[in-house]
């Protein structure tokens, strides 16, 4: 399912906690479009398969973009790909630029078909150590006004392990997302990022840490209530009503193709690898696709095995040592099951057939257990 990924690399202001590449400075705004759609031109060769089945502004901020540059975004796209009917085109949005007549004309009269609002709490104290650039009531607005005009295919995002977020406070942001019935939910753990504010505010005491435990503890909740509520995790971070998965994210993590445009995107195309520069004024002012790809990287045999096992055994649908031998071959199955045994022994790993997906306690170390079956 080849996809696009836009990456919109302006934020109103910096969160604490982000290291994603983005201005909190307006200005190169004009400029950016034109230039996207130019790296656009320059790379639509890049996905063998012209069939786009998947678009996503993400950011950044993408909800900072105009109503008219969406479209001339999505123009392009459709000029110089096929793009699906019924392509999935997702728009990541703060809840602080979603006014009603952004959200009507958003939904009425652009493509988008699947909104994502980065929520983060239901909680004014939790948004304030996030440094986030909105408050509980505009997330609620955002919510309720996105549905007003008819949003359906919609997500949020809320963030655990916050040291304001007491127990309650996780569980009562759960039931508040259950209330208003949206199908999709993504959940991450708040992450302390090398050079981000959050660590230095962290290291001058000025901010509590972060808790392993209690992050832990908010985990098992969001764990027990989701599913209690009917939604399937199919990634270790994702939860969703059947039918409303991300098509743009599944891509990625089945290792599908991918092409990423905008400052610091990566891209996949199956044979290949590559980052854009993290450098807007190198990528607008860059007169070839080469002035813009940062690095580039032919993925080794072993290095896309390590790919397959980390991302696969983060969804639901598992690692599959019957895929493992039709692309990798009998040695890579080999190394795979007898490595894998140790963690079925602790009830980390089941094994359905061919198939091995993570236990609830083997969720808590994901990461730890595929890099120990890395070649
Ligand atoms: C990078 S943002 C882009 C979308 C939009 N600007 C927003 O803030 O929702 C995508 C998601 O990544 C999450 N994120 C970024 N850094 C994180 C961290 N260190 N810990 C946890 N979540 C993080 C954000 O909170 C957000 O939900
Ligand atoms: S979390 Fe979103 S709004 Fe906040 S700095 Fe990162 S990209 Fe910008």
């Amino acid at each position: 399912m080849p996809g696009i990924y836009l990456h919109i690399p302006f934020c109103k202001q910096k969160c604490y906690y982000c290291n994603f590449y983005s201005l909190a400075s307006m200005q190169y705004r004009h400029v950016f479009v034109p230039a996207l759609l130019r790296e656009m031109r320059w790379r639509k060769d890049y996905l063998q398969d012209k069939h786009i089945q998947t678009v996503y502004f993400g950011g950044g901020t993408p909800s900072l973009l105009q109503i008219d540059e969406i479209n001339r975004i999505i123009g392009e796209i459709e000029n110089l790909f096929q793009l699906d009917a019924e392509a999935e085109i997702t728009l990541e949005a703060n809840p602080d630029d979603l006014s009603y007549d952004y959200l009507n004309a958003l939904k009425n009269s652009t493509a988008v078909n699947r909104l994502s609002i980065g929520v983060q709490s239901f909680f004014d104290d939790d948004l304030n150590y996030l440094h986030r650039g909105h408050n509980a009531d505009s997330a609620r607005f955002a919510i309720e006004t996105a549905k007003r005009v008819g949003f359906s295919n919609m997500t949020i995002d809320l963030i655990y392990g916050i040291p304001t977020l007491k127990e309650e406070k996780w569980e009562k942001n759960l039931q508040i997302f259950f209330d208003y019935d949206i199908p999709h939910l993504s959940s991450y753990a708040l992450t302390v990022e090398p050079k981000t504010s959050l660590e230095i505010l962290i290291k001058r005491q000025k901010l509590k840490n972060t808790d392993e435990d209690q992050s832990i503890r908010h985990f098992e909740i969001l764990l027990e209530q989701t599913q209690q509520h009917g939604f399937i995790q199919y990634e270790i971070s994702n939860f969703a009503r059947p039918g409303f998965y991300s098509k743009h994210n599944s891509t990625y993590w089945l290792g599908g193709h991918y092409l990423g445009l905008g400052p610091s995107a990566h891209s996949f195309n199956g044979r290949s690898r590559q980052w854009n520069v993290k450098n807007m004024k190198q990528y607008i002012t860059s007169e070839t696709t080469e002035h813009i790809v940062l690095e580039k990287e032919i993925l080794t045999e072993d290095q896309r095995f390590n790919e397959y096992v980390l991302t696969s055994l983060r969804t639901s649908w598992g690692c599959d040592t019957e895929h493992i031998l039709n692309v990798f071959g009998e040695k890579h199955v080999a190394h795979f099951v007898q490595k894998i045994r140790k963690y079925i022994k602790e009830n980390k790993v089941a094994q359905k057939g061919n198939v091995y997906i993570l236990t609830n306690t083997g969720k808590l170390f994901a990461d730890g257990i595929a890099a120990e079956l890395f070649i």
